[in-house]
């Protein structure tokens, strides 16, 4: 059977209101509910998703948090944990965010979480990228020990509960000057498979989807699914426009 294409949107710190979240959500749900070749994700604000999630019907679009505590129900004011994402019904968490990474966290605080996320049935989606992209190719070591050292807890059997998102950071926020090529992503989802059959073995690493993330719109995401030789999107500013995410699940779903 051939692979769902994953396309997940990540909302970040929006919208401001649950009855915008709520319209954005019910005509990506629409959409998804149409389409039989991609699996859509939304990873919206913590405080949305109790809502978000009586409005789910079916598979094909699913909810996914920004973030999760690496800790077990204790005393940790103001954190939230897998176990409560998981009774809650959600079933993604992405994790290693750049955007996270830059307010402090780094690969062994990101490998307790995919610890916690994966042993929780949760599926992890974890961001890795370079910061700059020089000739010198210090980029292709730097994502080899972000990854490595983000799976450093997970088993072999949870490592099925896995996604990788190659997100470069230039090529990530409305800031971005340059959009990363496809060729670029092709280059760095063949190291990422590499990376994995090296440390886990191919039949383990071949079951990893890959994605591309950064400045994705209708425009591109063909190429990107095509060229870039990925397994799906993570999308965020596009998420938010729903007529430029839902055309987005259409080329997906066509390919
Ligand atoms: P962007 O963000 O699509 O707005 O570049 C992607 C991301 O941060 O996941």
């Amino acid at each position: 059977m051939k692979q769902k294409k994953i396309i997940i949107g990540n909302w970040k710190m929006a919208p401001d209101s649950l009855r915008e979240a709520r319209a954005l959500f019910q005509k990506i749900k629409e959409m998804s509910r149409k389409t039989r070749n991609i699996q859509t994700v939304i990873c919206a604000p913590f405080i949305y998703l109790s809502e978000l999630k009586a409005l789910v019907t079916g598979h094909a679009c699913a909810l996914g948090a920004q973030n999760v505590s690496n800790e077990k129900n204790d005393a940790f004011t103001g954190e939230i944990s897998s176990a409560q994402l998981k009774n809650m019904g959600i079933n993604y968490v992405i994790v290693g965010h750049s955007e996270r990474r830059a307010m402090g966290e780094n690969n062994d605080l990101i490998a307790k979480k995919v610890v916690a996320i994966s042993t929780n049935n949760l599926t992890a989606i974890l961001c890795v990228g370079e910061t700059v992209r020089d000739d010198s190719g210090d980029y292709i070591s730097f994502i080899k020990t972000q990854i490595l050292e983000s799976l450093a807890g997970i088993t072999h059997k949870n490592i099925t509960r896995l996604v990788i998102a190659y997100e470069p950071l230039w090529s990530v926020g409305k800031h971005t000057k340059h959009i990363a090529k496809p060729e670029d992503v092709l280059e760095i989802s063949i190291l990422i498979k590499k990376i994995l059959t090296d440390k886990f073995g191919k039949n383990i690493a071949e079951k990893v989807p890959v994605l591309y993330g950064g400045s994705v719109n209708q425009k591109n995401a063909r190429d990107f699914l095509v060229e870039g030789g990925v397994a799906g999107l993570l999308v965020g500013r596009a998420s938010l426009q729903v007529e430029i995410f839902t055309e987005i699940q259409k080329i997906a779903n066509k390919i």
